[in-house]
Order: C-alpha cells, then structure tokens, then sequence
C-alpha cells in the first residue's frame, strides 16, 4: 500500500465529506453489519478495501457537521481546530513532559493563562481534562482532599460524612463524581430550582445548615453555567457568599455554556465567577473545536499539583527545563494534546471573532424562540435562559403528546431531516433545540421548523398509537 496515493486520495475524501449534504443515512444495526465487515482478520487488507472503508465510515457516521445536528451539546466543523488535530496527530505525543511535548506545553500554559484572564483567577492554574464530566470529577475529587488531606494517604473517612450540593437538574457526572471519590451517591444533595432551571440559593443554604445539624461536613457546592436540558444559569453570585460563609468549595460546571464567558453582552449570566474554585469550561461544545477539548480551571496555583497528583516518578519528571512538566498536575499519565486545535481555532478567529460567534448563537436561540411562541402548533414549555428552546409539538389528533412528540422526533432522525434531542420535565416530553454551531444561520433555524412541522403534519394524518418501533 502506497502511504503518497492513499494520502492524496484520503485529501480528497476528506473534501468531498465537507460538500456533502447528507445528516444521516441511517442504518440500523443489522444493516450496518451487512454493510461493513467488522472482523479484522490475519491477513491485512489492500490499498482499495482500505480506501472503502473510509468511504463506508464516512457514509453510515452521522454527519455532526450539517447545520441539522441539533441533537447535542457539541456540533459544527471548526476548519483551524480540525487542521490543529490532524497535525496534532501527525505529530504524535503526550502532554506529560516539555521533553516530548516542547510547544504543545506552551501552547497548554497559553491557553490556560487566556481562560483565566476570563475567569478573574488572577493567580489561577488549570490543566486540560478528557471532558467536562472529567472536570467535576476532578474537582470534585481536589475539593475532597482539601478538606480532607489526608485521604490522600489513607483514603477517605467516613466519619468525616462529605456532603456535595449541585442543582436538581445537574449533569449526572457529579453523581458518577460522589461514586468515584468514594463519598457515594447518597451524598450527592440535589437543590431545588425555580421556574427557569436556576438553583434557589435559599435552599442551598437551609439544605447546608439541615446537613451541618446533622452532624455532616458539606464540602462541595457545584453550580451549572447552563443545564443541560434547560440552559439554565445558576446565580453564581449569591451562591458563592453561602460558599464562603461555610467555607465551602465552589465549583461552576461550564462544561455546556462556560464559553459565553466570552461575549461581553451576555457574560453577566456568570455574574462572580472570580469567586469560584474552580471552574469547568469545555471548547467541544460551544466553541466547536473537535472532540475532546476540555479545561479545569481553578483559582489558586498549586490546588491541582498538591490536591490531586501529588506525584513522585524521577523516571519520567525530570526537571531538566526551565518549564513546569505539565503531567505533575494530571491525574492521566499519557495525555491526548487537546490545546492545540484550541490554539489554532482561537488564532484564527481571534477573540473578537470567537465573541462573535458565540452572540451568533444566542442571537439563534432568541429567534428560534420568537417562532415557538409565534407558531401556534408549538409550545413553548420552559422560558428560554441561553442556547436551549425547549418546546413540543401539539398535535391535533386526540392522542398522548409525549408519544407524538417521540414518534416526530424519530421520524426526522430516521428521514435524515433533521436531528434533534428529547428529555423530560416533569413528564412532559420536550423537545430540546440547542444551538451551538458557530457557523449556522437563521436560514438553517427556519429549515428546521419547516422540516418538523411539514413531519408532523404528515404524520397526523397517518397517525396511529402504536408503540414507537425499535431498530
Ligand atoms: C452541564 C454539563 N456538564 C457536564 C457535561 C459533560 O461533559 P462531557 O460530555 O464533556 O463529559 C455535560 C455534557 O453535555 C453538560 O451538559
């Protein structure tokens, strides 16, 4: 096989792939078995069967580039961020030592510094992480042995009855978190939110006085910079004086809408972030750099390097440089280099273009809005905070709503419409359209409501109670 040839031709595809139109062509798994030979056998295969199965892959992937994929938090193609992971790739190391990794640490030591000129962590640090759950785990984790030092050594006491508090619609990461640092699930208190999704920290504070009173040691309160359903933003502010009255860690999940902390316009939803500990922020979602690309920010230097990776191993810490080897703060050994692809994005569009973008997508989700409310067919169902409307479709046949809904979603994912993504609030099944494709435009926002209310029309004319089908 002729690395040259497959590599011109590998260019090619990778060209056509950018042209193509189609979301999805969907398969389900039996006919994805039928269509691509899985098995690796002894024999390797040739320049042309090789050259196919790029072809098959690209044709069966979902296509998380098309202004259609609406279906998660992350999307969109990043031309810079993409170039900055083939050559990341090409130039292939680890993020432990300035030996092997002499300007991917620079640009990971630039890029922190950047972040932390917007957080306000004046003497802050940070390290990048292998995603926002990976964040709070993290931070969590150093939360824990802050208070507790010496479980470090000697693992957690349980005596000692931690006592984590997060908004009641969180990420389940923070539940992984409790699991993972050994103070359980059960530790994990979930606080109340009010209309909008936003943490009450009325209830914070009653919830943390009611845990000290019974003999409990909260040591870990995690807002969310924008829920993953809903978009909410909880209020910092207010949080982080209760934080402070009981000497609380304070942590902001951004790992969804941390970047807006680029737009001066709507950056006041972060309102006392400087008086967090630490803070998740992830350019996979809302900056669109290609996955994974993830930062833990905290505020005091030192914090990671003492909390969490107290490490001696001379047979890979050298000191030789005049550099911090940047693995001494990681709980990984081997580290992807996911700076880089940041670095050239944020070259590229600078910060005032990145500002840019990201008041493209709220200026989107504004409008997506404005045709929810206006639309009568359409509910509006949660008042919309940032990026995310979430809404539902109200059928005129006399039938059950969610399973309308359901069955609407998945006829736009299984025609290759469109691909949007559902949850619950309170057993109501909402749609969820976020925004977070840096390069859409209102006309993709109109293409998407057209697609959905063409669909449903159609299927209430046909429509029939059946249980949805699963393949
Ligand atoms: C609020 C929030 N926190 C954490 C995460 C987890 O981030 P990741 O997928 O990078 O692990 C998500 C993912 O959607 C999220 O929405």
């Amino acid at each position: 096989m002729s690395q040259n040839i497959i590599l011109s031709q590998v260019f090619e595809k990778i060209n056509d792939y950018l042209k193509k139109d189609t979301l999805i062509d969907y398969k389900a798994p039996f006919e994805l078995h039928d269509a691509i030979n899985f098995s690796i056998a002894e024999k390797g295969v040739g320049e042309h069967e090789f050259l196919e199965l790029i072809d098959k892959y690209l044709d069966y992937s979902v296509n998380t580039n098309h202004p259609q994929f609406l279906n998660q938090l992350y999307s969109g193609f990043n031309f810079p961020a993409f170039i900055g992971e083939i050559f990341t790739a090409l130039a292939n190391t680890s993020m432990y030592t300035y030996e092997v990794a002499p300007v991917a640490t620079l640009i990971e030591t630039e890029m922190i510094q950047l972040m932390n000129s917007y957080t306000g962590y004046k003497n802050g640090d940070g390290i990048f992480v292998s995603g926002g759950s990976n964040a709070n785990l993290v931070a969590m984790f150093s939360a824990r042995n802050q208070i507790a030092p010496e479980s470090r050594h000697k693992g957690y006491d349980k005596n000692l009855k931690l006592r984590a508090f997060v908004n009641e619609h969180a990420h389940y990461s923070f539940a992984n978190a409790a699991n993972i640092i050994g103070i359980g699930t059960e530790s994990l208190i979930k606080i109340k939110t009010d209309e909008n999704g936003r943490m009450i920290p009325k209830e914070l504070e009653q919830k943390i006085i009611a845990s000290k009173k019974r003999g409990e040691t909260p040591f870990f309160v995690g807002v969310t910079c924008a829920t993953t359903l809903f978009g909410a933003y909880d209020p910092i502010d207010e949080i982080a004086e209760i934080c402070q009255k009981y000497n609380v860690w304070l942590h902001a999940d951004g790992s969804f809408g941390g970047s807006i902390i680029l737009s001066s316009q709507h950056r006041y939803l972060l309102k006392g972030i400087e008086k967090t500990n630490s803070f998740a922020w992830n350019p996979h979602k809302l900056m669109n750099i290609p996955l994974i690309c993830s930062a833990l920010l905290v505020k005091t230097k030192g914090t990671l390097h003492h909390n969490i990776a107290d490490v001696d191993a001379d047979y890979l810490f050298h000191d030789l440089n005049l550099v911090e080897d940047l693995g001494k703060k990681s709980i990984q050994c081997g580290r992807r280099v996911d700076a880089v692809k940041l670095w050239f994005a944020w070259k590229y569009f600078g910060t005032a273009g990145y500002e840019k973008r990201i008041d493209n997508l709220m200026h989107l989700a504004e409008l997506a809005e404005k045709i929810v409310i206006k639309r009568t067919k359409l509910e509006l169902l949660t008042p919309r905070q940032s990026f995310t409307v979430c809404f539902r479709y109200l059928p005129e046949v006399d039938t059950d709503i969610n399973h309308f809904n359901l069955l609407l979603r998945e006829e736009l994912r299984k025609t290759g419409k469109t691909l949007v993504n559902y949850g619950y609030i309170n057993n109501i099944l909402t749609l969820r359209l976020v925004i977070t494709n840096g390069e859409m435009s209102p006309k993709d926002i109109a293409l998407f409501f057209d697609n959905l209310l063409e669909t449903a029309l159609i299927l209430e004319k046909n429509y029939s109670i059946e249980p949805i089908e699963k393949r």
